[in-house]
């Protein structure tokens, strides 16, 4: 009897939970998925918050084209002069602050946020971690450390010493706890596995001062906020604050894995000595990865994807009414919904899905639902998307009847 790629997948793809959606899918192209059946779908989540320029990008497409036949990988991290790793940090670095002209390669988020704690310890000399409540920046033992949800961590304890966790949004706790011993503080400007919780202004500019009084140093995690998702292109440009340390990935790659950390040239030359080699890694900064996001960068820029987000976001919340949706949350291409309890959310994104459309929840947040759409989704597209959403929610809420 044949086995179906569903039990192989079962059988030998590591699973991380009892339940997934488990769709077969045979091609994505821009917003659109489709499954073995031909069955087709909405992807109103972009593969959590990465499919920015949407799937299978021509210009994306066409630059790992060009890269892979040119050359791929050629020697560690930092040793070569390569032209895709220059180019890129180029144009990301043109973009930002003077303080933030330095971009370190990584191959995934969670590596990014690695980096810039060390980085920050090695900056300061100091030691103390500050991170907030019910935080996300990554699943390895340091990037786990700073999460803010200890029912995920523990199992896996004993983890960093010397972490503190304060609450989101709470200016006491920031200038109650962020003192001489810290060494970062690190958040993302929209919180997003709460459910897009959006940090205030004066919050995060009560932090820049503390950590400018302190010699603290402020890590921002746009790992999902980044690439234009917010509404700008980077979320911290709408605050009146700049980190010391960027972190990006995700979106950053147009599709494929590429992610950074991003500081002044003098603090990340402290990777150079005491001990030489401070932070290394072999695939950082890959060839192919590199000319992807570049691609993925300048599409954002020349197809003026950012100009439309907060007008499409306006345009969802408007179309999303319904006594069942408590209220809505978040900014740009980043919302949730909230309903009443866990079971009628996970109900309600079944149905979506089997109705076409791609929704989740969050990690810390299972009573709401999660939307974060390539940036190029068109009005036509929001509305059937929220059509449906509006659709799923009436069939189970008369299937309870
Ligand atoms: C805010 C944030 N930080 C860090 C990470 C970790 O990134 P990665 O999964 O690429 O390691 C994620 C991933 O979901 C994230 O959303």
């Amino acid at each position: 009897m044949q086995i179906s790629n569903r039990q192989l997948f079962l059988n030998h793809v590591a699973q991380v939970a009892p339940k997934t959606m488990a769709l077969e899918i045979t091609k994505a192209s821009g917003v659109y998925l489709s499954d073995t059946g031909g069955k087709s779908y909405i992807d109103f989540i972009s593969g959590i918050s990465v499919s920015n320029v949407g799937h299978c990008h021509p210009n994306v497409v066409k630059a790992i084209r060009k890269q892979s036949e040119t050359f791929m990988h050629l020697m560690v991290y930092g040793e070569y002069v390569q032209a895709p790793q220059i180019d890129l940090a180029k144009a990301i670095t043109d973009l930002l602050p003077k303080n933030l002209d330095s971009v370190f390669y990584t191959n995934s988020g969670t590596e990014a946020t690695e980096g810039a704690l060390k980085l920050a310890k090695r900056v300061t000399g100091k030691t103390e971690l500050i991170c907030f409540r019910d935080s996300y920046h990554g699943s390895s033992h340091g990037a786990l450390s700073v999460m803010g949800n200890e029912e995920f961590k523990q199992a896996f304890r004993p983890l960093l010493p010397d972490v503190r966790i304060l609450e989101y949004n709470s200016i006491d706790d920031v200038n109650k706890y962020i003192t001489s011993r810290t060494a970062a503080v690190i958040l993302e400007p929209v919180q997003s596995e709460t459910g897009y919780t959006v940090a205030s202004n004066e919050f995060l500019q009560a932090i820049r001062k503390k950590c400018d009084e302190t010699g603290a140093m402020l890590i921002l995690d746009e790992i999902q906020n980044g690439f234009g998702r917010s509404g700008t292109f980077f979320a911290f440009e709408q605050t009146g604050v700049v980190p010391d340390i960027l972190l990006l990935a995700k979106g950053m790659g147009g599709g494929l894995p590429i992610g950074c950390f991003i500081s002044s040239r003098e603090r990340m030359n402290e990777f150079t000595h005491s001990p030489v080699l401070g932070n290394i890694n072999t695939f950082g900064g890959n060839a192919v990865c590199c000319a992807a996001s570049l691609a993925c960068l300048e599409t954002i820029q020349t197809e003026n994807l950012i100009k439309d987000i907060d007008s499409k976001s306006e345009l969802i919340r408007s179309l999303l009414v319904h006594p069942a949706i408590k209220n809505i949350k978040g900014k740009g291409f980043m919302l949730s919904l909230d309903f009443d309890d866990t079971d009628l959310n996970f109900q309600i994104i079944d149905a979506c899905v089997k109705n076409g459309l791609i929704v989740d929840w969050f990690l810390f947040n299972t009573q709401s639902m999660r939307i974060a759409p390539p940036l190029i989704i068109t009005e036509a597209e929001i509305k059937m998307a929220c059509g449906i959403i509006m659709d799923s929610i009436d069939e189970v809420l008369n299937s309870k009847k």
